[in-house]
C-alpha cells in the first residue's frame, strides 16, 4: 500500500481523514482535486506533499486541453500557483511543484507536446522514488540514535503514509524494530487533528511494532521521570541556522527533552532543507480553522462560539535539536554548514514568488488555511461575544487594573 500513486494523469490518494475507520482510494483527476485533498490533509506530511506536488503539475500537463506547447506551459503555471497556495510551511510542496514546473520550462523550446508529457511523468515519478530510497538510507544513518530495548517518544505521524516510502522518524523506529532492537514507541496523539492516534498507531500495529499512545499533554511528564530515551520527529522546513519547524507541539518535546538530557533528533530528507531561510521565524507557519480546535474529529468540545487559536507548526530552535538527519548523512551543532554541505541546493519557494498569469483560474472551494504572521492569542471575553479578538485583547489589561483597583 502506497500513500501516493500516479497513473497516466490520474493521481490516486489513500483518504488519510478517513484512518483508521476506513481505507479509502481517492482518485483524482484535476488540480482543483488534488488541491481540495492536501488542503483537508488527504494526503499531507512534508515528502508526501512534495511528491503531490510534482504530480499535480505533471496531470495539469496531461490533463490540458491545449494543442500546443505554449498552452500546455500556461496550465502548468496555473496549476504551480493554484497547488503552492494550498499549504504554506512545508519546504517540499513548493520543492517538488517548482521541480516538475522547471523542467517544463527549461524543455518547452526543444520538445514536442508529447515528448514534454513523458519528461513531466518520469520526473514526478523520479521524485517519489528518490524519496523512497531517501527514507531508507534516512533510516540507516538514523540508528546510531536507537540503542537496544529503547523507549522512543514521536510525534505526529513520519510514516509510509507522508512519504514515498518506509517514513522518516517513523521509518527509522520501523527499522530498529525489524532489526530486532526490540525498542518500544510511545506516540503521541498530536491534537488537533490527532495524525498520532489514528496514524502513527495504525501504522505500528500493521508492523508489530510495541506502542503506547499517549495525551500530548502526558509527554513531558513521561520525559521527565526518564521513561523516553529518545525523542524522534520529522519536520516540514529546516531554516539555514538548524532550526527547525514541525507540528504544533514539537518545540515542548524539545524543550522536555533538553531538560531530561536526552537526544531530540530530527529525520528529514534533504528536499526539506531550505537554506533560503536563515532561521525558523522566517518560515511562515500555517494556521488552520478554529474548528479543528473547538471539535475533536467532527465533535464540538467547546461552547458555541469559542474564540481558538491554531497554529499548524511550531518553530524548534538549533539549540534544542541534538541532530539532523537526512539520507546524505546527519548534522550537528554548529548547523549551518554540516546543512549547507548536505543540501541539493535547490530553491523551495521560486513557485510562491512568481509572478501570477493573467487568467489563474478561481479557486474550487474556500482554502481553510492561511498564513499570520502574528495570530491573535487573546480569548474573546465572553460578555462581548461579537468584538473583534485584537481590539478586545488591547483592552484586557485596562480592564484587569480596573479590576485589581478594586479590590484594594
Ligand atoms: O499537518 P501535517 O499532518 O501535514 O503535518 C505533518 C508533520 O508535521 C510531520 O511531522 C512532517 O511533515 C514530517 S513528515 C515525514
Amino acid at each position: 500500500m502506497r500513500a501516493i500513486d500516479w497513473d497516466a494523469g490520474t493521481i490516486r490518494i489513500l483518504d488519510q481523514t478517513l484512518l483508521p475507520k476506513e481505507e479509502r482510494v481517492l482518485t483524482l483527476t484535476s488540480t482543483a482535486e488534488l488541491a481540495d485533498a492536501i488542503r483537508r490533509l488527504s494526503i499531507r506530511g512534508a515528502p508526501a506533499l512534495g511528491i503531490a506536488g510534482g504530480m499535480g503539475v505533471a496531470q495539469a500537463a496531461f490533463r490540458s486541453q491545449a494543442a500546443g506547447v505554449p498552452g500546455v506551459l500556461r496550465d502548468v503555471e496555473l496549476a504551480a500557483r493554484e497547488l503552492a497556495a494550498t499549504r504554506p510551511t512545508a519546504a517540499n510542496l513548493a520543492w517538488g511543484i517548482e521541480r516538475v514546473a522547471r523542467l517544463a520550462r527549461e524543455r518547452a523550446g526543444d520538445t514536442d507536446r508529447d515528448k514534454l508529457l513523458v519528461l513531466l511523468e518520469e520526473e514526478a515519478l523520479r521524485i517519489a522514488q528518490e524519496d523512497a530510497n531517501a527514507c531508507i538510507e534516512m533510516a540507516h544513518n538514523a540508528q546510531r540514535y536507537i540503542a537496544r530495548k529503547a523507549v522512543v517518544l514521536t510525534h505526529c505521524n513520519t510514516g509510509f503514509l507522508c512519504t514515498g516510502g518506509y517514513g522518516t522518524a517513523l521509518g527509522a523506529i520501523r527499522l530498529a524494530h525489524e532489526q530486532g532492537k526490540e525498542i518500544a514507541v510511545l506516540a503521541t496523539e498530536t491534537r488537533p487533528l490527532m495524525q498520532g492516534s489514528r496514524l502513527t498507531t495504525w501504522e505500528l500495529a500493521r508492523f508489530g511494532i510495541p506502542h503506547a499512545l499517549i495525551a500530548d499533554g502526558a509527554a513531558a511528564g513521561l520525559i521527565s521521570r526518564g521513561e523516553v530515551k529518545v525523542v524522534m520527529v520529522g519536520a516540514d522546513r529546516i531554516a539555514a541556522n538548524g532550526d527547525v519547524v514541525n507540528k504544533v507541539g514539537t518545540f515542548g518535546l524539545a524543550l522536555a527533552a533538553k531538560d531530561a538530557g536526552i537526544p531530540f533528533v530530527v529525520v528529514a530528507p534533504t528536499s526539506t532543507l531550505d537554506l533560503t531561510v536563515p532561521s525558523g521565524d522566517k518560515i511562515p507557519i500555517e494556521e488552520r480553522a478554529a474548528v479543528e480546535v473547538t471539535s475533536v474529529l467532527g465533535t464540538p468540545v467547546a461552547p458555541p462560539g469559542t474564540y481558538a487559536v491554531n497554529p499548524a507548526f511550531d518553530v524548534t530552535p538549533a539549540r534544542l535539536v541534538t541532530a539532523i538527519v537526512t539520507e546524505s548523512g546527519t548534522a550537528t551543532a554548529p548547523f549551518g554548514v554540516a546543512l549547507k554541505k548536505l543540501s541539493r541546493g535547490e530553491p523551495k519557494a521560486a513557485v510562491l514568488k512568481g509572478p501570477r498569469p493573467k487568467s489563474a483560474p478561481k479557486r474550487a472551494s474556500k482554502p481553510d488555511s492561511k498564513v499570520r504572521s502574528a495570530p491573535k492569542v487573546r480569548p474573546k471575553p465572553a460578555a462581548r461575544p461579537r468584538k473583534r479578538p485584537a481590539a478586545s485583547a488591547k483592552r484586557a489589561p485596562a480592564a484587569a487594573k480596573r479590576r485589581s483597583g478594586r479590590s484594594k
